[in-house]
């Protein structure tokens, strides 16, 4: 394959499976290697972004850190879709909480992304991108969670630019548009597997609540994520 080892991934070609879940944090992509895949091979270790791939119930599948914001999974997404033939990225993370109906510890599943980034303006569009899941895998993550009886909440999420935001008000008014939650990458990645003709999905667990102030225990942060890879790991292919 061309490209590759890239700037950012030292994986050889051949070294990713075709569906890469993707937490933020690339320890906590080392911790699901270890804990919930087997035969596991690390492939990545540039700038301490941990990738591996192993099998879950003997499916090849892989896992590597997003890092924090959509330049970050804009550079690792493009790079797996583009260099190393992946077909699917899940990324799995946390949000805050800004629907009423949203509780900490609830999963939010990204149908929609909306933005304030301009990552888009790249594309030169006449107009205005609606950044969306892939359908098959987001039904699948729906029919994965009613199997296991978790919750899912399935609408339209933020992928903001600020974790700080000057505009105390922000919140407020995506509120206003149903905005179920918000988190900093999903946006990026669905525009990339947009362009790229691939697919992907994002996973969240609510990990605090911007208008209730409520946030998750360390023991329920366990749960939510167990329920979440449960759900992210039935639907690899
Ligand atoms: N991820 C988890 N909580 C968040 C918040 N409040 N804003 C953006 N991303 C988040």
């Amino acid at each position: 394959m061309a490209n590759t080892p890239t700037p950012h991934n030292g994986a050889r070609p051949g070294e990713i499976a075709k569906t890469v879940l993707m937490p933020g944090d690339p320890l906590r992509a080392q911790f699901i290697a270890e804990n919930f895949l087997e035969d596991v091979k690390c492939f990545n270790t540039v700038r301490n972004m941990l990738g591996y791939t192993g099998t879950y119930n003997g499916k090849p599948v892989s896992v590597m850190g997003g890092g924090m914001g959509m330049p970050s999974i804009g550079i690792y997404a493009y790079e797996l879709y583009h260099f190393y033939d992946v077909d699917n990225i899940i990324r799995i993370g946390s949000a805050g909480g800004i629907a009423d109906q949203i509780r900490v510890h609830d999963i939010v599943i990204g149908m929609g992304a909306s933005t304030n980034s301009n990552y888009a303006a790249q594309y030169q569009l006449p107009g205005t991108f609606a950044p969306i899941a892939d359908f098959g895998m987001l039904r699948k993550a729906v029919e994965a969670a009613e199997k296991n009886g978790i919750k899912a909440v399935v609408g339209n999420i933020l992928s903001s630019d600020t974790f700080y935001d000057d505009n105390q008000n922000a919140a407020s008014l995506w509120k206003k548009m149903n905005i179920l939650a918000v988190e900093m990458e999903a946006a990026a990645l669905y525009m990339n597997a947009a362009r790229a003709g691939k697919k992907a999905l994002c996973i969240l667990t609510i990990s605090d609540h911007l208008f209730t102030g409520e946030s998750l225990s360390a023991e329920d942060r366990q749960t939510t994520f167990t329920d979440m890879m449960k759900i992210a790991l039935e639907i690899a292919e």
